[in-house]
């Protein structure tokens, strides 16, 4: 794990990376778009932070980009909570580290830098996280089932993983077919809802569900 003291692995750029094109990485150097203003204003990150964290919350935000909903997160945890926030690009996570650390929100906040196909949180934080987030990112990951199974294994019982993505770059089949992966990984569907326009659902750890 990498946090402003200990910055970890040098940068990954996104021309290193394969995806398949239509779930082209979405590259640090437009970074500026997931932050603006206008972007807080349509989505209201606060409102989503109040609706699924509570104060003392440890928080997961896999694929947290520049920290736009990371910030949030990290206001409502308080100082006795905190947000593990996970990227692959490392640019992504020091623009994050840059813009929170003058906010003061860093204390609460560790960065980790993730492999493209693992996310490689150490087995400490096993059943530890209260509520996990993977917003407009499970599109760009190769094998989202072994993601969904990783962040099981993550999750306390009774824990909730809110699941989004953007209708123009994801179809209704695509995310319908990653909420089966994701029942399959043992996570069980709560509720179906629109995030905005986007696509999203809420799922939940059950009581008794480990990994076999
Ligand atoms: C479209 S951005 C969304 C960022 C943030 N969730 C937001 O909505 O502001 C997708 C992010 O997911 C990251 N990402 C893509 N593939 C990933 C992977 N396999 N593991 C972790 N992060 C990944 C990208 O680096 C990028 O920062």
């Amino acid at each position: 794990m990498a946090n402003s003291k200990n910055p970890g692995k040098s940068s990954t750029s996104a021309v290193e990376l394969r995806h398949p094109p239509h779930h082209e990485l979405f590259s640090a150097s437009r970074a500026g778009h997931l932050d603006s203003r206008l972007r807080r204003f349509i989505y209201r990150p606060d409102h989503l932070a109040e609706r699924y964290v509570k104060p003392g919350d440890r928080v997961l935000d896999f694929g947290c980009g520049p920290g736009f909903f990371t910030r949030e997160f990290a206001k409502r945890t308080g100082d006795t909570g905190m947000v593990i926030a996970v990227d692959l690009q490392e640019e992504m996570l020091r623009i994050l580290r840059e813009k929170l650390e003058p906010e003061g929100l860093m204390p609460r906040i560790r960065t980790h830098q993730c492999a493209e196909d693992s996310l490689g949180l150490s087995p400490e934080w096993d059943r530890k996280i209260d509520v996990a987030f993977a917003i407009f990112v499970v599109h760009e990951v190769p094998d989202p089932k072994k993601l969904f199974r990783e962040i099981l294994s993550l999750l306390r019982p009774g824990a909730l993983l809110f699941y989004s993505e953007p209708p123009f770059i994801v179809s209704g089949t695509e995310f319908r077919s990653n909420l089966a992966l994701a029942q399959e990984a043992g996570l069980r569907l709560i509720e179906r809802r629109l995030f905005l326009v986007n696509r999203a659902a809420v799922l939940r750890k059950e009581r008794g569900v480990e990994i076999p």
